[in-house]
């Protein structure tokens, strides 16, 4: 029963991998989407969306981590997929759900889904040159407009030989409401496939899980919003699998969490990004936990890391 993290764009980077990953209970991570129009970028760029590529494609704490690629050139993308693993990416996925309008008009992410011979296309190339030993995944929604062409989606994408696929469980019409339809996954899968099939989408909580689990059909879940609503969802869930006992994870922890993560040890001219990235976060925190909402107030003004690493102390009680 596998847990992975959703890639995030401007969310999910480098500094929240590892500090989810501390945390556990992940079995991958997804990148950021790295967008390819018309070349082949270099390993420079590779590193700045994956500096884990530095320590054998790993977190701190030992979770493998995969590269995402968004474009709808199959040649490049085929080329870029190949730069990656040999820089040591775990498997390569491919992103077909993305809904960001910049994206969809050089027709990337989600507008492919309106041709699943073009997805072909872009899986098989990119299949065809990686090595075996690295997976292929690709990552879905149910459709564009509406979900009628979701069985085609699926069966082009194993039959391109992907070893994997994750459906966001709503068409990109549905953008991020509730529900996930959960149960559109069950019925694709009815037709004989290679594909290890990954549910995602509005999962918050272990019941959520549980019933993400029972209506799909899929044993192996993505976790996006919840992981960072809830930073010890992975955990409380693994524990759950492993019939373990688990204590959640207190706000002081969190906090403890944040203080001690690569989060605030960023260049000096990316100074503001602890304080934006922790106000973004808080947001999320706030679902689970009515003591973010203090913290908020407190740090909304303030930009330097330093005065937000100070508050952060002061709620966790360490100054
Ligand atoms: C801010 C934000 C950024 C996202 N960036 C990406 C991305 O780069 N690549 C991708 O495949 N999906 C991206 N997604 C979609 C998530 O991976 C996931 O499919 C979606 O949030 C549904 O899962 P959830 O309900 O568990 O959050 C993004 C979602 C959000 C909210």
């Amino acid at each position: 029963m596998k847990l992975i993290l959703a890639p995030m764009e401007g969310v999910v980077d480098f500094n929240m991998r590892q500090l989810l990953t501390d945390i556990g209970g992940f079995d991958l991570c997804v990148t950021e989407f790295v967008r390819i129009v018309d070349q082949v970028l270099s390993p420079k760029v590779y590193y700045r969306y994956c500096p884990e590529l530095l320590t054998q494609g790993k977190t701190r704490a030992g979770t493998p981590v995969r590269v995402q690629l968004l474009g709808q050139d199959a040649n490049y993308l085929a080329e870029n997929a190949i730069v990656a693993s040999e820089l040591g990416s775990h498997g390569i996925d491919l992103n077909f759900g993305c809904p960001a309008k910049t994206v969809n008009k050089s027709k990337g992410g989600a507008v492919l889904l309106k041709t699943p011979e073009h997805i072909y296309e872009i899986v098989k190339k990119v299949r065809e040159a990686v090595p075996l030993s690295n997976e292929v995944s690709a990552k879905i929604r149910l459709g564009f407009d509406d979900d009628t062409l979701s069985q085609e989606i699926f069966d082009a994408i194993n039959q391109a030989g992907a070893n994997t696929i994750t459906i966001h469980a709503r068409t990109k019409k549905d953008g991020y409401r509730p529900p996930a339809y959960w149960e559109k996954i069950k019925p694709l899968m009815d037709k004989p496939h290679a594909m290890q099939v990954i549910a995602n989408g509005e999962v918050w909580n272990l019941d959520d899980y549980k019933r993400c689990q029972l209506r799909s059909g899929c044993v192996d879940v993505m976790l996006g919003r919840g992981a960072l609503a809830k930073p010890d969802l992975a955990k409380q869930i693994s524990c759950a699998n492993l019939s373990q006992e688990y204590t959640e994870l207190s706000w002081q922890s969190i906090l403890v969490h944040i203080i001690n993560s690569s989060m605030h040890n960023e260049e000096p001219k990316k100074e503001k990004y602890f304080s934006s990235r922790t106000k973004q976060w808080l947001r999320f925190l706030l679902l689970t936990y009515p003591q973010a909402n203090d913290l908020f107030n407190d740090i909304k003004r303030l930009k330097l890391k330093d005065d937000v690493l100070n508050m952060l102390k002061e709620h966790a009680k360490i100054i």
